[in-house]
């Protein structure tokens, strides 16, 4: 599903010297993998999942998403690869606040221009998987915190993706929801086949990915399974 070889991303800093985001990062991840980044502050998590989420370019290496490989694409077309194959949990739901959850839901078949018909039935599906039918005319001023999230995830659900990924999308949830959108989240990837890489800085969610990325100074130390 996913192929890095050889990545590497180098950052100028403002006096001038290089900094190494990425070094050599060699990398694959198959469909319906969940796997987990963790490392270090300042390690590359964020810069590794912003190639792998094709809103960054590394500076040498390849990418590929489904045998694409994305340094051949024009922005184009990347954003096209992006809105079809991969969605993100941000860990501010990014959920528009003058939209109700259904609305919110649909936003990325808008995008891709799904008529409305079909757009309202699918958002609505995905709004029953996460149990929020009776939510869905709500804005999210209206709902919790965990509710917010899950909105977020029904609207990734109702986008179809290959890909999930998030950079520490549970990081603001206190501790029971935090469990409760991450066994959904759990759920949905023995459910669908979905391949989901997650950053994180806690051992705990760590655990419950199927494969843990450990990332050091922008290397790969560690890659094992749980
Ligand atoms: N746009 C940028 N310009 C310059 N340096 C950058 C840029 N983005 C990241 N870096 C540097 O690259 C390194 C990796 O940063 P990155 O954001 O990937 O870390 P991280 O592992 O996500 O950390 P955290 O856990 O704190 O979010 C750091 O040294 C950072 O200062
Ligand atoms: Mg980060």
């Amino acid at each position: 599903m996913i192929a890095l070889s050889g990545i590497n991303k180098i950052f100028k800093r403002p006096d001038g010297r290089q900094v190494f985001g990425l070094k050599d990062i060699n990398l694959e991840i198959g469909q319906g993998e969940f796997a987990a980044i963790v490392g270090p502050s300042g390690s590359g998590k964020s810069t590794l999942m912003n190639i792998l989420g094709c809103l960054d370019k590394p500076t040498s290496g390849q990418y590929k998403i489904k045998g694409q490989l994305i340094g051949d694409k024009s922005d184009k077309e990347i954003s096209a690869i992006r809105n079809k194959e991969i969605s993100f949990i941000f860990q501010s739901y990014n959920l528009l606040t003058k939209l109700n959850a259904i609305e919110n839901v649909e936003l990325p078949l808008v995008y891709r221009k799904i008529p409305l018909n079909t757009r309202r039935t699918e958002a609505y599906r995905a709004l029953c998987q996460v149990g929020l039918q009776d939510r869905m005319l709500y804005k999210p001023s209206h709902l919790s915190g965990g509710q917010q999230q899950r909105v977020a995830i029904a609207r990734t659900l109702a986008s179809k993706p290959s890909v999930i990924l998030g950079d520490e999308p549970t990081g603001a949830l206190d501790p029971a929801t935090r469990n409760e959108i991450l066994n959904i989240i759990k759920d949905l990837v023995a459910l669908k086949g979905i391949t989901v890489v997650l950053v994180t800085h806690d051992m705990d969610i760590a655990n419950m990915a199927k494969r843990v990325i450990k990332i050091s100074e922008g290397l790969i130390i560690e890659d094992y399974k749980n």
